[in-house]
């Protein structure tokens, strides 16, 4: 399986964030990850909708948009019409089968996200109607922080359930993915990097090179 790259706008100069986004296309980026945050699920406010809207306008892959919002249901609707594949988290309070449903019918490609303290074991009855499944590798919220080597046990465990059932669906890892702890994710099972501060710096075509031929 080929790796993935989807970049974290989280840390980036919005103010000069298309050049950068058409550097990274340039380079071979895959898709681009958005990281909405409500201040409740977690203790931070990012953006929403109108800036996911801005953003697609200056961009040619597909937006991978994760939700760290509070009873993310209540907006499946909005930001179905904006991304091409939109997650959620099993922890945040909906009901999750109907969720991925949903995202389903509405034509996005359906994503469910666990938190470090969740266990891989939890969302197995999940699999059929994700897409994509991510493994968080901080605590979901900021930045810049460090990899939790705790993700990668989870990735190997859902590789090998999604091998057992006969299921193609892509693992993505996020969270202090860097040089160092990119292989050992893609060795675990992954195959779609989400990475941030890493990529967002002057070396970012080297860096996308380097992520996309591990
Ligand atoms: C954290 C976000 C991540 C974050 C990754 O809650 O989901 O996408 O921006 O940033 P880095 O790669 O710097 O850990
Ligand atoms: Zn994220």
């Amino acid at each position: 399986m080929s790796i993935k790259v989807s970049p974290s706008v989280l840390t980036a100069d919005f103010l000069t964030l298309s050049q950068d986004i058409k550097r990274l296309e340039k380079a071979g980026i895959d898709m681009l990850h958005l990281d909405v945050m409500d201040g409740i699920f977690v203790p931070n406010i990012s953006f929403g909708v109108p800036v996911i809207k801005a953003i697609k306008k200056h961009s040619n892959v597909p937006l991978d948009v994760h939700l760290m919002i509070d009873r993310p249901h209540r907006y499946i609707k909005e930001f179905a019409q904006v991304a091409d594949i939109l997650g959620f988290h099993y922890e945040a309070g909906s009901d999750v089968a109907e969720t991925l449903k949903e995202i389903r019918k509405l034509g996005c490609k359906s994503c469910l996200t666990i938190k470090p303290c969740t266990q891989p074991e939890e969302i197995f009855e999940f699999l059929p109607l994700c897409d994509m499944v991510l493994v968080m590798s901080v605590e979901p919220g900021f930045g810049g922080q460090s990899f939790m080597p705790s993700a990668l046990d989870k990735l190997t465990k859902l590789r090998s359930e999604c091998e057992k059932r006969g299921l193609n669906i892509d693992l993505e890892v996020d969270g202090g993915i860097n040089a160092e702890t990119a292989p050992l994710a893609v060795a675990a099972g992954a195959n779609v990097l989400v990475a941030g501060s890493y990529l967002f710096c002057d070396e970012m075509e080297k860096r996308t090179n380097y992520l996309k031929n591990l």
